[in-house]
């Protein structure tokens, strides 16, 4: 079972090739946003990486990502668009609380949407 460790929250065990948008607000139980319903159209289920960032990414991810002027900012990444296949250390840098806004989003699907097409970042 892979590893999440969210900086200043804990560890958890997840299950494999889980989502990691899920999994962060399943496992480690945080207020992540997902505005979207997780499908890589508003950048709010982004973490920071500290250690474990995938080289994988979906296509929707890299064109968001260049579209939002994110793509330069190393270790950031969209939960949505990431599933959890090996340890992962990341920061929790947009979450519910305090954003004013009435809830986290529609809960993602639990496969990656819209379907994924796999390139690198
Ligand atoms: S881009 Fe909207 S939830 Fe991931």
């Amino acid at each position: 079972m892979p590893k999440l460790t969210v900086d200043g929250v804990g560890s958890f065990d997840v299950p494999e090739n889980k989502r990691l948008v899920l999994a962060l607000t399943d496992e480690a139980g945080i207020d992540q946003l997902h505005a979207c319903g997780g499908n890589a159209r508003c950048t709010t289920c982004r973490v920071q990486f500290v250690a474990g960032e995938p080289e994988k990414m979906t296509q929707a991810e890299k064109d968001i990502a260049a579209a939002r002027g994110l793509a330069g900012t190393p270790g950031l990444r969209l939960s949505c668009q990431i599933l959890c296949d090996h340890d992962m250390q990341v920061r929790a840098i947009s979450r519910l609380a305090g954003t004013g806004r009435a809830d986290a989003g529609k809960r993602p699907a639990d496969d990656i949407t819209p379907p994924p097409v796999w390139t690198t970042k």
